[in-house]
């Protein structure tokens, strides 16, 4: 299995609709000649309205509302997100369940309404530092990937983003050994879950940054990275990307 990296970059609540275009605009000018990974951009919903990126460059809402339409202000749907031309919705993120206390059971309907609207979802999982150190982190994906996933047809289009908690802007890293570990207990689940599911992507985030890319991309069963600081960066989003292309490039 030599699935083709992605590169996602969340941009979270950072940048103006005209500073979000222009960064794309530069980004995607420096990055023309890239042939080996798919690179998405997150940016807040006011800024995907009309962002025009040929592929290899996709764009991801960050997060979206299940009903297709209603009186839930303050949230937006899947057709709202597939008009703007996303390809993928974040979903699930760790600032989503515990800043905004989504449940897993909301997650799960996201994900439904996603692939229902011919979106990818991009779902994320991982566990709090509690949580790992209390020897739960096998348990904690197990029970976030069963519930986000339940009773689904198939699991085709998703991708699964592996974010430890403890790692999410704090400049901490989860060592490969750690990210080896769970990327593998991730893929032990799915299988057990959806025995068909072999060729999802597994993404690894948390302070992934131009200094430890190059390593974090060669740990086995690692398929890209979800960025969130340093993909507000033209230089260091631009290295990240780099750097997992010419990794690809030397196992084709
Ligand atoms: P940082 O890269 O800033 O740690 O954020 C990771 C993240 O939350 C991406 O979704």
């Amino acid at each position: 299995m030599n699935l083709r990296p992605i590169v996602a970059g969340n941009w979270k609540m950072h940048k103006t609709p005209t500073e979000g275009a222009s960064f794309v605009e530069t980004t995607v000018n420096l990055l023309l000649d890239i042939q080996h990974v798919s690179v998405i951009f997150a940016p807040p919903f006011t800024g995907l309205f009309d962002m025009d990126v040929p592929p290899p460059f996709y764009s991801a809402a960050q997060n979206c509302h299940w009903e297709e339409k209603g009186a839930f202000t303050g949230e937006i749907s899947v057709s709202m997100i597939q008009e703007c031309g996303a390809e993928f919705v974040i979903l699930g993120h760790s600032e989503r369940r515990h800043v905004f206390g989504e449940s897993d059971d909301w997650i799960n309907r996201k994900v439904k309404a996603v692939l229902a609207g011919d979106l990818k979802p991009i779902l994320c999982v991982g566990e709090t530092l509690d949580q790992r150190e209390a020897g739960q982190t096998e348990l904690v994906l197990k029970s976030q990937l069963e519930q986000g996933l339940a009773s689904m047809d198939s699991l085709k289009e998703i991708v699964i983003a592996y974010e430890p908690v403890w790692a999410i802007g704090t400049g901490v890293t989860a060592n490969n050994e750690q990210v080896e570990l769970a990327h593998t207990s991730v893929r032990k689940i799915l299988k057990e879950l959806y025995p068909e599911s072999y060729n999802i992507h597994v993404l690894y985030g948390g302070s992934v940054k131009p200094g430890n890319a190059e390593e974090l991309i060669q740990v086995p069963g690692v398929n890209g990275f979800l960025i969130g600081g340093a993909s507000l960066d033209v230089e260091s989003f631009t290295s990240i990307t780099r750097t997992v292309e010419t990794v690809q490039m030397r196992t084709l």
